[in-house]
């Protein structure tokens, strides 16, 4: 479907610079806007494609919720899950769906018991009628500027052919985009369903694929925009999706030449591992490395390590023979307080100080204290003075 050039808009906000080429909307998930080359582009269609399972409705619920966010209108249409569900679900993942407005246009339970009608017609003309007066009332009423569609599948199955399936998703489409609207509409493209003729229609297409070696997302088309090529690695987990864009070293090294870039920072190393997607991370780590020391660049990597207290280790995943200088930070606990403390593990060129010292965040950012003195046990995290007596 085009992007309409000539949109009515009776949003009172919009303006034409609100059209330029530069305009963005963000999806709400980490990592997915930059795969889009900074966001979703206002008033176009964007399909939404994966397997049961895969995402679609967490990543419609980010898209949404960011909206509501900065007080756009915003319309969730459910043709698959119950509204109640929908909503136990998201207040599960923390969503805070306020402000969002719910078309649930599932079969509810009287279906099964007043479905008499089924026998006589065929379900495209008993449903499709009055589906449609219900969706054009709404966006008339509400005018949402992000409409998330939950699925077309079901609209296939309410179509008496394929011709008239496609004519009537498209003018849908156009029909909400024509009202404003930036579209996010699902598809499960199964074998029995394909789905192709909505990536035709679709000025975007997204995909979401669930593999042994893990999830990932990639955008297959975007009219209008560049974007970031490939599969990346995604993650669904307690508090939503987030996407790792899969980088190459050559987009770093572009950057690093093109903007003059004097410091570098990988934040984490675990993230840069899982937009690598198991190729060997240690190799691509040490390759980036000695570039950057060539061109005169200050690499920083953060690591996490994953115990809070407990067993030390300078870094995860053999990477700290890469660096020249280790700075770590640590979790104390002394006399029943959680405190924080800085320390050097390794200076290749010169000598450096061996204890450790306490380190605060404060408004005035990291302020560190003096060394640590009289303490055994520090980087066990749970330190004892000397000289005290047993408990
Ligand atoms: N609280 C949670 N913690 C971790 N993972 C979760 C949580 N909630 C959901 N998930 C993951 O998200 C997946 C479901 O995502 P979602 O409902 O967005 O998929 P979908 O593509 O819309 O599925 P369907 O095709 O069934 O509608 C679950 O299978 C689960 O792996
Ligand atoms: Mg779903």
């Amino acid at each position: 479907m085009a992007r309409s050039k000539s949109a009515e808009t009776s949003d009172p906000t919009h303006t034409d610079a609100a059209d330029g080429a530069n305009h963005r909307l963000s999806t709400g998930v980490t990592g997915l806007d930059e795969v889009l080359d900074g966001g979703l582009l206002p008033r176009s269609a964007y399909l939404l494609r994966g397997g049961p399972g895969c995402g679609k409705t967490t990543l419609g619920l980010h898209f949404l919720t960011t909206g509501t966010r900065s007080k756009e209108r915003v319309l969730y249409i459910s043709l698959s899950e119950p509204e109640g569900q929908l909503r136990r679900n998201a207040n599960g993942l923390g969503f805070n769906l306020e402000g969002v407005t719910f078309l649930d246009l599932g079969p509810t339970s009287e279906y099964f018991s007043k479905s008499e009608s089924y026998d006589i017609f065929s379900p495209s003309e008993v449903e499709q009628e009055p589906l449609t007066r219900q969706i054009v009332q709404a966006v008339e009423r509400l005018k949402p500027q992000r409409v998330f569609l939950d699925s077309t599948t079901q609209f296939r199955y309410l179509s008496t052919d394929t011709f008239q399936y496609r004519k009537q998703v498209t003018s849908f489409l156009r029909f909400l985009v024509n009202h404003g609207a930036t579209v996010l509409f699902t598809s499960e493209g199964t074998q029995e369903t394909p789905d192709d003729d909505l990536k035709f229609m679709a000025d975007g297409v997204i995909e979401l694929a669930y593999a042994p070696e893990g999830r990932t997302l990639s955008v297959i088309k975007f009219r209008g925009s560049s974007f970031l090529p490939g599969d990346h690695s995604m993650r669904l987990g307690a508090d939503g999706m987030a996407v790792y864009p899969k980088i190459f070293s050559t987009k770093i090294r572009r950057d690093v030449e093109e903007q003059h870039r004097r410091i570098v920072m990988i934040d984490s190393i675990a993230g840069y591992a899982l937009s690598m997607r198991g190729r060997d991370l240690t190799t691509n780590l040490h390759a980036l490395g000695m570039y950057l020391k060539s061109v005169g660049v200050t690499l920083l990597l953060i690591n996490e390590t994953e115990n809070i207290t407990g067993e030390f280790r300078a870094t995860d995943g053999n990477v700290s023979y890469l660096s020249d200088n280790i700075v770590f930070l640590r979790y104390l606990e002394l006399d029943g307080q959680m405190r924080k403390a800085i320390g050097v593990l390794k200076k290749r060129a010169g000598d450096f100080e061996k204890t450790l010292r306490e380190i605060e965040i404060t408004r005035y950012g990291l302020k560190v204290g003096k060394p640590l003195t009289g303490l055994r046990g520090i980087l066990g995290g749970t330190p004892e003075i000397i000289g005290a007596k047993p408990a």
